[in-house]
């Protein structure tokens, strides 16, 4: 029996909403197709956004969007993207496909999507090939009220009042596809770059610094030494993937030892986040500034017969149990960690939807998401836990083997992660309070008899139900044919007394617990 005692005396921090962000780039078939199909479009639409798609994204409850990269964003020139679209600028994609952007979804485009979804807009502006007076520009084209040139060019382009825009990247990536620079130079760019980043009227925007690549706790050390009261946030970005960055396997039909590589990858995530922020907690001890982690994902080998530059794959239960795991990295870490974007929303890489013509798939991310939509804004719980650990022995080593070692090792990780919050319950429940305990179990073959307690509950459980989300086999997908064998079913719990329940996890699955008390 795996344990895990909740306590709800010990209240950590709120999970703010924006941990359950996504990430939508110029990039393959994300906006144009998956989200974007114009107006004349036979697909259902308004305004040229995809009703099955928009529907999806409110019904998972996205809270806030990245846009319009990643690397797209460094060499994004938003003008290129207003006005009459017969008249916007075509031009290559390079970083993805080499096909022709058309900016036919540019600013206003982006704003009317997040308005259809209900989330907050979060923009990335480009420093890599940009100026200082471009960003400028977008910012008050975008906020500013008052009469000034670009509070007019909007104008005149339809859009009389401005937007609201809270989330504001200076940058992504720049130590790679966003400028190749050192932490030092990019330090100084962010400090003139964001000077001009003006909060017009009543818009607040929160600021956030382009951050580290996986490990690179110098550039983090650079980033805050220089310029930490300058920012509001400091983003980081994290891919798995099953063997090497350098040589990525597919999406679907690896080994038992693929799924654990797999899942020790996502498990890092845990270690990085840990590192960095005690970097940041060196410099900011009241964590005023927010850990962003605006990308992360699993990253698969394109799917065959793709554009390999689209970054097409299929999605999984092993993705269900990356998000999971992830998900409670970050909610258990909601004292840092504010905003975070899967990559990306659609269509490419982990996306919780896919489309095909006027086929939508939501997909096993998509369930997971939807699972722990109730940890928005809720109040994270301290957890303790007893569990098994699980994994293969004696397998060949890959990192040594790259040194010319042969060598083998044991990849082992914790049976299960969890994480669990409390928020006021409905009142016609009859309860106090409703808790959610979303717990996954990554042993590839076994399921787990879990016992969940609370402390100091005094016997009041009064309900408890829950859903799970597994299929057949650890790659088992959701596909155009069969859009429905990986969804959301219902777990029963066993209320085993008036302060714990019982519940039997089958192998590589996710749930989410709730307890009405
Ligand atoms: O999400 C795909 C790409 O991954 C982004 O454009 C870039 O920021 C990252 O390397």
């Amino acid at each position: 029996m795996e344990k895990y005692l909740i306590n709800p005396n010990q209240k950590i921090s709120k999970i703010r909403k924006e941990i359950y962000g996504n990430f939508s780039e110029h990039l393959g078939r994300c906006i144009y197709e998956g989200m974007y199909v114009g107006e004349k479009s036979k697909i259902p639409n308004i305004n040229g956004m995809r009703c099955d798609v928009v529907n999806a994204l409110k019904e998972m409850g996205l809270p806030v969007l990245r846009w319009p990269g990643g690397c797209f964003a460094d060499e994004y020139h938003w003008m290129d993207g207003i006005g009459p679209k017969e008249n916007r600028k075509k031009m290559i994609n390079t970083h993805w496909g080499g096909v022709i952007e058309d900016n036919s979804f540019g600013t206003h485009e982006f704003f009317e999507l997040c308005r259809q979804i209900g989330c907050e807009p979060y923009i990335c502006g480009n420093v890599g090939s940009g100026t200082v007076q471009e960003m400028s520009d977008w910012i008050q084209y975008i906020t500013f009220e008052g009469i000034s040139p670009m509070s007019e060019l909007r104008k005149k382009n339809g859009r009389e009042e401005p937007w609201k825009l809270k989330y504001f990247g200076i940058g992504n990536e720049n130590w790679g596809c966003g400028g190749n620079m050192r932490p030092e130079f990019y330090a100084d760019l962010y400090r003139r770059f964001q000077t001009y980043v003006r909060q017009y009227g009543d818009n607040k925007i929160f600021k956030i610094a382009g951050g580290a690549n996986v490990d690179d706790y110098n550039w983090t050390e650079v980033l805050m030494r220089n310029a930490h009261w300058l920012m509001d946030g400091l983003s980081l970005h994290y891919y798995s993937y099953e063997y090497r960055w350098e040589e990525k396997k597919p999406a679907t039909g690896f080994t038992k030892e693929g799924f654990y590589r797999i899942m020790r990858n996502a498990l890092r995530m845990e270690e990085l986040v840990r590192r960095h922020s005690e970097i940041m907690d060196k410099y900011d001890p009241d964590k005023r500034v927010a850990m962003v982690v605006d990308e992360w994902g699993n990253w698969f080998a394109p799917k065959p017969g793709t554009n390999p530059g689209f970054l097409e794959q299929d999605n999984s239960v092993t993705d269900a149990l990356v998000a999971g795991i992830t998900l409670n990295i970050f909610n258990n870490h909601s004292d840092r960690i504010r905003v975070a974007n899967l990559a990306q929303a659609v269509n490419v890489l982990q996306a919780p939807v896919l489309t095909q013509g006027d086929k939508i798939v939501l997909t096993p991310t998509w369930h997971v998401l939807h699972q722990y939509k109730g940890h928005q804004g809720a109040t994270l719980l301290g957890t303790s836990a007893a569990y098994s650990y699980c994994g293969v022995k004696d397998v060949p080593d890959y990192n040594r083997s790259l040194r010319g070692i042969e060598a083998k090792e044991d990849v082992i990780v914790p049976g299960l992660s969890v994480s669990a919050s409390e928020k006021d319950a409905a009142e016609k429940t009859g309860a106090k309070k409703q808790y959610l305990v979303t717990v996954t179990n990554v042993d590839a073959e076994s399921s787990k008899e879990v016992e969940i307690s609370f402390a100091n509950l005094d016997g009041t459980i009064k309900s408890a139900t829950a859903t799970i989300v597994t299929g057949e086999k650890y790659d088992t997908i959701n596909s155009f044919e069969n859009p429905e064998v990986v969804t959301e079913k219902a777990l029963s719990v066993k209320i085993t007394d008036g302060n714990s329940v019982s519940i039997s996890l089958p192998a590589h699955s996710v749930a989410a617990v709730t307890v009405l008390a």
